[in-house]
């Protein structure tokens, strides 16, 4: 089972999202657990070399032909961080996913390499978005989930915009981090109910 987090669009939580994303899949008790990090700049990578979590192997894989290797080999869950704006990364590693997961913020400004994300992806192939670093109860925030249910596009997610998120390899996960993500794995996992 492999989890796509992506987007075409840069600084806007893949890492954060792929950490967590793998951190709540050892909660559920999936082994192993295997975070391939297929961006050449490393963040995730970097980040459990600075504090490893236990229960999740860190592949680097920065190419289209390391990554979609490693997905192959994948036991267990999968969850592949990419790189900002790679079309053929991104292109190659959506082709074998189970399941894409888009981090994306609230604001007009994200919706059209969202769209032109979620055009990469084939058919078939579950997808949602998470709106990371939310501020809850703006208009903003309001204005973007209604957006995208008005393009049918799933909402696997709302991140909260947290000081405990954002501090990185830093600090602990944050509990409300795992347990946003928590639910994004389970929409990720069985589709969208
Ligand atoms: N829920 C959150 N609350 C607060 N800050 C967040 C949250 N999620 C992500 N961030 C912050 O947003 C910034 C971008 O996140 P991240 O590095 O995960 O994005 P990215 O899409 O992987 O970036 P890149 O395109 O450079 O790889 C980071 O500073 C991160 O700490
Ligand atoms: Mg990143």
């Amino acid at each position: 089972m492999n989890i796509i987090v992506t987007s075409l669009k840069g600084g806007v939580g893949k890492s954060t999202s792929s950490i967590y994303l793998s951190a709540a899949g050892v909660e559920r008790g999936y082994d192993p657990v295997t975070l391939i990090d297929a961006d050449p700049q490393a963040s995730s990578a970097e980040w459990l070399e600075l504090w490893p979590l236990p229960g999740i192997t860190v592949i680097e894989a920065p190419s289209e032909r390391m990554a979609t290797r490693a997905m192959g080999r994948v036991e267990g869950l999968g969850i592949v961080d990419t790189p900002p704006g790679n079309e053929r990364i991104t292109q190659s590693a959506v082709a074998l996913a189970d399941a894409v997961v888009i981090p994306t913020r609230a604001g007009g400004v994200e919706y059209s390499r969202v769209l032109a994300t979620l055009d990469l992806i084939p058919t078939p192939v579950p997808r949602g978005i998470v709106i990371c670093a939310a501020r809850l109860g703006t208009n903003d925030l309001e204005a973007a989930i209604a957006w995208w249910k008005e393009q049918k596009v799933e909402i696997w997610g709302v991140i909260p915009e947290r000081v405990g998120i954002a501090a990185g390899p830093e600090a602990r996960l944050s509990r409300e981090g795992l347990e946003g993500y928590d639910v994004v794995l389970s929409r990720a996992l069985r589709g969208w109910r």
